[in-house]
């Protein structure tokens, strides 16, 4: 009874494997690119819930998470080089917060924040300059707004 219990696990896990082989991998190369920039709108968020609520741990913990966010690939969409430079003081201003809040430094932690969100505003601004120039056509849209 449990021999063969055990042998029938065996199997159907063979047979997963089998499978698994024969079906091509689905998975893409790299994260896709909408679901990851919203993502930098929900760690802001917490960010900001946690610096009201002076929670130094969120907001070490949501500053560390835009940090990183900004060191993946799928965040480089654009090759300029003021992209680059937005990128890299919007990873500053993030690992100011998360220090700030290391030594549990709210003022700094808040102007670290602005400074951030300052970033914010600024690469989307570049970035609809540079898809506009880019877009043959005119009814094409623009995730960060603007027509
Ligand atoms: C260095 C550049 C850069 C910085 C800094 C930046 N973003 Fe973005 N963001 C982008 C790019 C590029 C896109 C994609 C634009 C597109 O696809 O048209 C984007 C798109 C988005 C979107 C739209 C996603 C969708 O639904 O398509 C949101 C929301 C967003 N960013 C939030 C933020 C927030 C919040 C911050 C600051 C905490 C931020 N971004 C900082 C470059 C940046």
């Amino acid at each position: 009874m449990l021999r063969k219990t055990t042998f029938g696990l065996f199997a159907s896990a063979a047979a997963a494997l089998l499978l698994a082989g024969l079906v091509p991998a689905q998975m893409p190369p790299m994260e896709s690119p909408k679901p990851f920039m919203q993502r930098k709108l929900v760690h802001a968020q917490k960010v900001l819930e946690a610096i009201a609520l002076e929670d130094y741990r969120g907001i070490e913990h949501h500053a560390q998470q835009l940090s990183l966010l900004s060191q993946a690939a799928t965040w480089n969409v654009i090759n300029t080089p003021e992209y680059l430079m937005h990128s890299r003081e919007f990873r500053r201003a993030a690992e100011r917060m998360r220090d700030a809040a290391k030594q549990k430094n709210l003022d700094a932690a808040a102007l670290a924040y602005m400074q951030m969100t300052l970033k914010c505003v600024e690469c989307h601004k570049h970035v609809r300059k540079v898809k506009t120039a880019r877009a043959p056509l005119p009814q094409r849209r623009l995730h960060v707004g603007g027509q």
